[in-house]
């Protein structure tokens, strides 16, 4: 019989007379120290494994049917980590895109950012909250469509992406300000748009829908079955697609390596969006400290606790609970 650790994806071959009576036992992969549960379902002959063979190149091209990013995302930013230009600059280019407009109004009228009164303009919403949280509001905005998207090939649901994707740009804008603010609104952009790279795969996935999913669910981690199908995961193909996009290269770099910060060569954004991503993935009555995926070095090089991650965890829940709330009603 074989068994594969759900963690490093070795491969052990098990003689019928070693296999343990007791169907619920946990051993440790000698590889990669993970803990392997051994049930009797887990006995079963590793499927053939399923590849798909298309090039990172074409993915790209064919992610021309998404919607785009807005331009006013980018002409937002010019604007707005310019000194010398003015809000009014911005507000000509909204005016622009009513849709827009009344998107980010609705989420600067959310409970998250406590207005005592309701702005109606996106100046105003500008003079009382300040350039930056004005841009966090663009870049929510901005990319709703996009990350709205049900993704059939994951079985992620309608919203799914985009709310988790919210919940892990105020987490990693929570931790930046912790730990390095000049970094705050990068960390927010870069966690809204770090898992982009799966509404690209999504397409080639949905012929393997079965395939996947029962991958996924023996433990193996996603981003190892993407490498494993395609022979590469959605943090290339994020990066690759969102270079098109203009997003600066320190978000880039983030995106890329969320998932293995350690190949980043230190990279404080890269780990702050890995440390993000992982303590939103999990329920709010886990233990951070028993995350597994957490990377070893994550709070030495981000310069936090245990504790600090649970706090900014339970905010950044908050934080998009109430955004979300004013967002769609
Ligand atoms: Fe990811
Ligand atoms: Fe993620």
């Amino acid at each position: 019989m074989k068994l594969k650790c759900p963690h490093c994806s070795k491969i052990y071959n098990i003689p019928d007379e070693k296999i343990p009576s007791n169907p619920n036992l946990k051993i440790k992969c000698l590889k990669c120290e993970g803990i392997i549960s051994i049930k009797k379902d887990v006995y079963s002959e590793t499927p053939e494994e399923v590849k798909i063979d298309i090039k990172i190149e074409e993915i790209i091209q064919k992610a021309k049917a998404l919607p785009p990013i807005s331009e006013v995302l980018a002409k937002a930013r010019d604007i707005l980590t310019d000194e010398n230009r003015d809000i009014r600059d911005l507000a000509e280019v909204l005016e622009k895109d009513q849709a827009m407009t009344s998107r980010i109004l609705k989420i600067a009228n959310s409970a998250y950012y406590a207005l005592k009164n309701p702005v109606s303009s996106v100046q105003q919403a500008c003079i009382i909250l300040g350039a930056e949280i004005l841009l966090q509001m663009i870049t929510l905005a901005s990319t709703s469509k996009l990350l709205g998207k049900e993704l059939k090939g994951y079985s992620i649901s309608s919203g799914e992406v985009f709310l988790h994707s919210t919940g892990v740009a105020f987490a990693s804008r929570l931790i930046a300000l912790k730990t390095q603010p000049e970094l705050s609104a990068d960390a927010f952009s870069a966690g809204i748009l770090h898992d982009a790279g799966k509404l690209l795969l999504d397409e080639s996935l949905v012929e393997i829908k079965e395939y996947f999913v029962a991958k996924v669910s023996s433990g193996i981690k996603m981003h190892i079955a993407e490498k494993e199908i395609f022979g590469f995961d959605h943090t290339e193909t994020g990066y690759e697609f969102l270079k098109k996009w203009n997003i600066p290269q320190k978000q880039l770099t983030a995106v890329r390596w969320h998932h293995e910060p350690s190949k980043s060569d230190s990279d404080v954004l890269a780990y702050i969006i890995h440390a993000a991503n992982e303590i939103m993935e999990m329920e709010i009555d886990l233990n951070i400290a028993d995350n597994q995926n957490l990377a070893p070095e994550t709070l030495k090089i981000l310069n936090l606790t245990f504790d600090d991650l649970e706090s900014i965890r339970e905010e950044a829940k908050i934080a998009t609970e109430e955004v979300f709330h004013g967002f769609i009603s």
